[in-house]
């Protein structure tokens, strides 16, 4: 079971993460994910290939940021504004048409309900790569009250897709569950 650190308004805490059975890593501003861990995963990584989080610590409106597979994983907590927002986006101005969420049909659209965890929309869990060359995203940043990739100025929106910059395609979501109301697993 991986231990929790739920974030508050502090921005800085998104760069927490918390690795199953090892010692936090910290990184302080935008940094680039090393994409040698994703071409050669080493047998640890590759035995982290499955986790169980425990979520129940989360409040309404923060997030809080894992590392699996060598990745950092944004598990968000919307509030109401935020899944408005998010619902509310008329699909022809998405840049990117499609969820790229690994638990649905890889042609399946970009609607938030299509990239919620749950029906309700609370939860939003998504990779915390940007898509354009692999900095990580801020929270609670951005023209879309999303997030946003300093590095090149790609704005992502509140169900994390990309809206404005040169990030190709939506924040990515992995496959993810839930196997109670308060733990979630990531991987399969
Ligand atoms: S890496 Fe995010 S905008 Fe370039």
């Amino acid at each position: 079971m991986v231990e929790l650190t739920s974030d508050t308004d502090d921005r800085r805490r998104d760069f927490l993460y918390v690795a199953t059975g090892a010692a936090g890593a910290v990184a302080a501003g935008a940094s680039i994910w090393p994409l040698v861990n994703q071409m050669n995963p080493s047998a640890d990584v590759q035995a982290l290939s499955m986790i169980e989080v425990e979520i129940s610590g989360v409040e309404i409106g923060t997030q809080l940021t894992v590392k699996w597979r060598g990745k950092p994983v944004f598990i968000r907590r919307r509030n109401k504004t935020e899944i408005k927002l998010a619902r509310s986006v008329d699909f022809d101005v998405l840049s990117d048409p499609f969820a790229r969420n690994a638990n649905i049909d890889k042609s399946a659209n970009a609607t938030d309900l299509n990239r919620a965890l749950d029906a309700d929309g609370e939860w939003l869990v998504m990779i915390g790569v940007c898509t354009h060359l692999g900095c990580v995203p801020l929270a609670d940043a951005g023209e879309f009250d999303g997030w946003f990739c300093p590095c090149h100025g790609s704005h992502y929106d509140s169900s994390g897709r990309i809206r404005k910059g040169p990030a190709p395609e939506n924040l990515a979501i992995p496959v993810a569950t839930f196997l109670t109301e308060s733990t979630l697993r990531l991987g399969a």
